[in-house]
C-alpha cells in the first residue's frame, strides 16, 4: 500500500524508510509542495497522502484527492490550520497528526538560544577562528539569580520551566490553565502582566490563537524590564515584529532569540543562499548583533523525527485495517 509523501526533505525520506520495516508500505516522496498546482498529479488508487506544515490542502485540493481514491491524509505536524477538516469530512477522509513529538526538543532549543545569547557563543566561534581571543564585547550575564517568565506551560513550557530551575533561575509562569504540579516544584503562577514586569528573560510557549496575535506589541512591551530577553519558539504572530524591531532599537529588548517568524512559509525550510530575500522585515532583524534567528529548527532533533514517523505510520496502519490510532495518533477528521 503506497503513501505518497509531499514536501519531503532528506531527512523524512530517511527517518520515514527507516521506521516504516515492520510496516511494509510502499514509500514515494515527491519535494513539492501539496496545493491545486500540483494534485491532479496524484495517480488513481493513491489511499494516503502524507503532508507538513506548509502543504495546502484546501476544499478544491481534497476533492480532488477523494476523487483519485485518497482515503488518509496524514499531518507528519501537530498544526492543522492547512487543512480544510470539514471538507476532509464531508469526503470521508480521514486525517491524522501528531500532537507531540519530544517537547524537550523544543525546550532544549530554547534554552540553547538564551546561552548563546548571553555568552555570545556565536560571536566567540567566528573570532577564534580568526585567532582573535580578546574578550571585548564577549560580556555576558549569569542565569544563576535571573528571574525567568514562561508564557504558557503545556508540555513544551513545563520541560523548559525544568531547565531554568535547574540553573537556579527564579521561574513566574501564566497559563490560563496552571498546573499545580509544576507550581509544586517551584514555579510561580501570576497573571501575565506581572510575569512580563518582573522577568529578566521572557520566553513564549503558548499556541498562537486568534486572541493572543500581538501577545507582545508595543504596550506589553512596555511593561517588561528594560533589558529583557525575548525568546520565541512558539509561532511567529504571537510577537508584533514592528514593535519588537523598535524595541531594539530603543534598548527595552536586550537579546532577541526567535526560531518562527511570522512570515516564515516564504523562508524557512529554503536554501535561499542564492537569493535576494525581499523581505525587509527578517533583515532588519538579523542586521542586529543582539538577535539569533534559527528556521524553525527548535524541533528537528533525533528523538523527534523518530517519534514523527513512528507515530504516523502507526496511525496509518491502524486506519488501514478499520482500527483508530492509538498512542500519539490523534484523529482530526
Ligand atoms: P500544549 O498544548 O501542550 O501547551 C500549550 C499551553 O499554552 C497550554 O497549557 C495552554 O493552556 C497554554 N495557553 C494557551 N493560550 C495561552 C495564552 N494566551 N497565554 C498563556 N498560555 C496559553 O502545547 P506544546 O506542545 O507545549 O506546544 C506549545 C507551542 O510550541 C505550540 O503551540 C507550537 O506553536 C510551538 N511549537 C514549536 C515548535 C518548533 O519547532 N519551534 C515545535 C512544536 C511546537
Amino acid at each position: 500500500m503506497k503513501i505518497l509523501f509531499f514536501s519531503a526533505k532528506p531527512y523524512d525520506r530517511e527517518f520515514f524508510t527507516r521506521h516504516n520495516a515492520p510496516y511494509g508500505f510502499e514509500l514515494e516522496f515527491l519535494e513539492t509542495h501539496l496545493g491545486p498546482h500540483i494534485v491532479n498529479a496524484v495517480a488513481e488508487g493513491t489511499p494516503v497522502v502524507c503532508v507538513f506544515v506548509n502543504d495546502r490542502l484546501t476544499d478544491e485540493v481534497i476533492g480532488i484527492l477523494a476523487e483519485k481514491g485518497v482515503k488518509i491524509i496524514a499531518l507528519r505536524c501537530a498544526g492543522f490550520n492547512n487543512v480544510q477538516l470539514e471538507t476532509a469530512k464531508q469526503h470521508g477522509i480521514r486525517v491524522c497528526r501528531v500532537p507531540a513529538y519530544s517537547p524537550e526538543a523544543v525546550a532544549e532549543h530554547t534554552a540553547a538560544m538564551i546561552l548563546t545569547l548571553n555568552r555570545k557563543t556565536h560571536k566567540a566561534y567566528n573570532r577564534v577562528r580568526e585567532q582573535n581571543f580578546a574578550l571585548n564585547g564577549l560580556l555576558g550575564f549569569n542565569l544563576f539569580g535571573k528571574t525567568a517568565g514562561v508564557i504558557g506551560t503545556g508540555k513544551i513550557g513545563r520541560a523548559f520551566c525544568r531547565i531554568m530551575l535547574g540553573f537556579g533561575c527564579r521561574v513566574l509562569a501564566y497559563d490560563p490553565y496552571p498546573d499545580a504540579s509544576l507550581a509544586a516544584t517551584g514555579v510561580e503562577y501570576l497573571p501575565f502582566e506581572e510575569v512580563l514586569k518582573e522577568s529578566d528573560i521572557i520566553s513564549l510557549h503558548c499556541p498562537l490563537t486568534p486572541e493572543n496575535r500581538y501577545l507582545i506589541n508595543r504596550e506589553t512591551l512596555g511593561l517588561a524590564k528594560k533589558g529583557m530577553t525575548l525568546i520565541n519558539t512558539s509561532r511567529g504572530g504571537l510577537v508584533n515584529t514592528n514593535d519588537v524591531i523598535e524595541g531594539l532599537k530603543t534598548g527595552q529588548i536586550a537579546y532577541l532569540g526567535i526560531d518562527v517568524y511570522e512570515q516564515e512559509e516564504n523562508l524557512f525550510f529554503k536554501d535561499l543562499s542564492g537569493s535576494i530575500i525581499e523581505d525587509d522585515t527578517i533583515q532588519r532583524l538579523m542586521s542586529f548583533p543582539n538577535v539569533l534567528v534559527t528556521g524553525h529548527q527548535a524541533f528537528f532533533t533525533e528523538e523527534a523525527l523518530a517519534q514523527i514517523a513512528e507515530t504516523t505510520l502507526g496511525s496509518v496502519d491502524q486506519l488501514m485495517k478499520g482500527g483508530e490510532p492509538s498512542g500519539e495518533g490523534i484523529m482530526l477528521a
